[in-house]
This record gives C-alpha cells, structure tokens and sequence, in this order.
C-alpha cells in the first residue's frame, strides 16, 4: 500500500522572464511525495532551473499555485518555505556570498535561530561530510569550482530540509567527491530533487523521472521505464552510450562481460 503523503503539489505553474520572450515555464502540474527521489531531465532551456527556483520561492508563480506541506509559495510564506526547502544551484557563485567558508555554512543556521551548539555541530559534520573542513577559513570566492559547489552542498545539508533540490550536485567535482556526494544523497531520508544531465548518476540516486521540454513536463515515468526507452534517452539529448564506450576504451578487459 502506498502511504507516503504528497508533500509538493504544483498546479498550471507558468512563467516568463520577460514579455519579449516565450515561457519558461508552461503549466506546470506535479506532486511530489514525502521521501521520493526524483530526477528532472531535460536538455539546455527546458526550465528545470525555473522550476526548481519556483519550489524555494527565488521567483515566484505568476500565474498556477505551488504547496509544499499544505504552504501555499508566496512572498508572504518564504521564511516557512526556506524552512522546509534547501536548494542547492546549479552555479554556487550565485548562492555563496559571506566572507567565509564558516559564516557561510552558519549562516542559514543562525536564520533558524538554531542554539550556538547546535550549529557549531551541524557546521562540524556538514563540513566534515563535504571534506571541507580545512577550508573554513577561507573566503568562498577564493575557492575551486568543485570546492565552492561542496560548500554549497554542505551549507544547504546542514539545514536539513525536509527537501532537498541540487541543480546538477555533481557538476565540477572530481570522481572521489562525485561518489563521496552520491552515497550521501543516498544516505538523506528527506525528499529529493535531483536535476542532471548525467544519467548514469540519477539512476543511482533517483526511483522517478520527470523530463522537461520547453517549460512544460513532457514525461513523468519511473527510472527504470526510463532506462530501458533508449529512444525516449536519445531523443532528449541523454545518450550516456559515448560515455561508456569511453569508459570501454580506457579498461577494455573490464567490460568483456558486459
Ligand atoms: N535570468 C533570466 N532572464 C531571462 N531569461 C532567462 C533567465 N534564466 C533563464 N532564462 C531563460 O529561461 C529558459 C529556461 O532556463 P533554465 O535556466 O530554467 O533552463 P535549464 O533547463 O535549467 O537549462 P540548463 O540545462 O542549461 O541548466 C531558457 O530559455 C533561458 O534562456
Ligand atoms: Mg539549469
């Protein structure tokens, strides 16, 4: 029996960034689960980063309705909403911006009026988690791609949102900090919304798919109906075959059997 309860409820979502251009946001109708982990595809455009800055109230519905735990999303219900919802971007220089790698990571916790312990050991783990830790000192602008997106994850993971959207988590990181990244999504009992363009990542994380195509949801499928429509993969730009025949190139003798 299914008992898991629906925590995100869109409803005919649409927005446009300006009125020159065409949506980027197409009636948008979608529920979410408590605990689902669910993956957005879609190739450049399609809007899964519009989405996915509607569900944490970065921009805000201009016409439709979005609910996460029974909160309507509104200018109104946003520190509720940045309670309830953690939102890793697809480019950490547009999320990270205190003097520090600490403050960074303090800084949503202090928002929550969380006590001074408590956040010196969510800042402790999230940064150990993320291996981070010896970067608390430094200014976030002073830091790699890969460790500027690891502060973001772990700055976001600290708050523990009852859900947890990362826009492309593994873009930047090296392969140890990608599998280091998957096992703890893995680990996250919250709710998850994953947006990738890597599909060989997204099928060890994610059990749902929803492809978007110019603003709207073209397909709302399970992973493995997914995996198994080669066609529905090539057509929306998702083909990982060159990536394996790479992997192939490299360890020939490891794939004879595969
Ligand atoms: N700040 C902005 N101002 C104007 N148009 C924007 C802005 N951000 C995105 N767009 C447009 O909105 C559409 C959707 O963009 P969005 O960033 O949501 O796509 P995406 O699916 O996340 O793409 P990608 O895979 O490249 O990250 C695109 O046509 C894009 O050009
Ligand atoms: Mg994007």
């Amino acid at each position: 029996m299914d008992t898991q309860k629906p925590l995100i409820k869109i409803q005919d979502l649409a927005f446009t960034y300006s009125r020159k251009q065409k949506k980027a946001l197409d009636g948008i109708t979608l529920t979410i689960k408590e605990r689902e982990s669910v993956a957005i595809v879609g190739p450049n455009g399609a809007g899964k980063s519009t989405l996915a800055k509607h569900l944490i109230g970065i921009l805000l519905p201009q016409a439709g309705s979005i609910h996460i735990d029974g909160i309507e999303v509104s200018q109104s219900t946003l520190p509720r909403i940045r309670d309830l919802v953690g939102l890793v971007f697809q480019d950490p220089s547009d999320q990270l911006f205190c003097p520090t790698v600490r403050e960074e990571l303090e800084f949503g916790l202090i928002n929550m009026k969380l006590p001074k312990d408590e956040i010196k050991v969510r800042v402790a783990q999230a940064a150990q988690t993320m291996n981070i830790a010896h970067l608390l000192q430094k200014p976030s602008h002073h830091l790699s791609g890969g460790e500027k997106k690891r502060v973001a994850i772990a700055a976001t993971l600290a708050m523990q949102p009852k859900v947890t959207i990362m826009d492309e988590p593994t873009a930047n990181l090296d392969p140890q900090n990608e599998k280091v990244l998957i096992d703890l999504i893995n680990s996250l009992s919250c709710t998850k919304i994953i947006i990738s363009h890597d599909l060989p990542i997204l099928f060890q994380i994610c059990q749902r798919v929803i492809i978007m195509v110019g603003g709207q949801i073209i397909r709302d499928c399970s992973m493995r109906d997914f995996i198994f429509d080669r066609n529905l993969i090539v057509e929306h730009g998702l083909d990982f075959r060159f990536k394996c025949k790479c992997c192939r190139a490299i360890h020939p003798e490891r794939f004879q059997d595969s």
